[in-house]
């Protein structure tokens, strides 16, 4: 059995967990949280065959993945979050940059980015659905959950129990704010595969640690909410389908008075992934699309 510890980051009032397996022969991260604690890691990784294993490759979660490679600890990770990993003016761009005459984005939170993000990096990619890792006395199952990323993974230490989620199990929200994900159908269907997962404890990146019992509440949560907020941005289009544009804004208030959460940029990527998710869009849809996911 392994011993766990938590590297906890604090930031902008609200906090990013990594989490660090050890028994005596190896060490696994899940995830590395934001850049800084090197004694920490050092001490983890010390003498430890080490492997860092990926729920995904957003930015506060990456942050010590080239000093964890750098010191011989073997990162791996899904191909789908593979920009994240490896250009980090493109992902501040993609999740933050672009959405800055649309919402309220603290400057603090690209101070914050640029400083914590840490190196850029290429992982080992591979990881798909159903591996089976036997690292030392772990074995972990790969379980794809992608929604919130592209390439986002669950881990379920199999001989315990414990499943990491990373940000894939959003349930109505996380921090103040209202869930982000990339893909309406894929993140549909990843909420109720593992609303039938089993398993002890679930720890999450930004939650507190929770009972097994309660993750099919959590994921179908999940899945609810995002029903809901498919029909708000619907409605908002057939309202505005004549227009010549539509306001990434507005749309993004309309979510927020119906869930009555802080809306933030993960509002602005959740919103697009409705917009892309409805069938023969209007002309204003293909306009906004265009220019937030392809750059045109
Ligand atoms: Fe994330």
């Amino acid at each position: 059995m392994y011993k766990l510890s938590v590297k906890h980051d604090p930031y902008l009032n609200i906090h990013v967990d990594s989490y660090i397996l050890r028994t005596d022969t190896h060490c696994v991260f899940i995830d590395s949280g934001l850049y800084g604690q090197h004694e920490l890691v050092a001490e983890a990784m010390q003498g430890r065959e080490t492997t860092l294993l990926c729920t995904h490759g957003h930015w506060d979660h990456i942050g010590m993945h080239k000093t964890i490679q750098d010191m011989g600890g073997r990162v791996r990770a899904n191909i789908g979050d593979k920009p994240y990993f490896e250009d980090h003016e493109w992902h501040w761009k993609e999740l933050f940059g672009q959405f800055m005459n649309d919402c309220t984005i603290p400057p603090a939170r690209r101070e914050t980015y640029v400083a914590r993000v840490g190196s850029p990096m290429v992982p080992e990619y591979g990881l798909e659905d159903g591996d089976i890792l036997d690292i030392g006395e772990m074995r972990f199952q790969v379980i794809a959950i992608p929604g919130h990323s592209r390439g986002s993974l669950a881990f379920l230490e199999i001989h315990s129990g414990a499943l990491f989620t990373g940000d894939g199990l959003i349930g109505n929200g996380f921090f103040t704010g209202t869930p982000q994900y990339m893909n309406v159908p894929d993140y549909l269907a990843s909420m109720e595969k593992l609303a039938r997962v089993s398993c002890e404890t679930v720890y999450s990146d930004h939650d507190p640690v929770m009972p097994g019992s309660g993750l099919a509440e959590k994921a179908l949560a999940g899945r609810d909410c995002c029903l809901r907020i498919d029909r708000v941005v619907r409605d908002h289009v057939k309202h505005h389908e004549k227009d010549e544009d539509l306001s990434l804004n507005e749309m993004i208030e309309a979510v927020h008075a119906e869930e009555g959460r802080g809306v933030g940029a993960g509002m602005c990527v959740t919103v697009l992934a409705h917009l892309e998710n409805i069938e023969d869009p209007p002309k204003c849809v293909v306009k906004c699309l265009n220019r937030y996911i392809h750059g045109i």
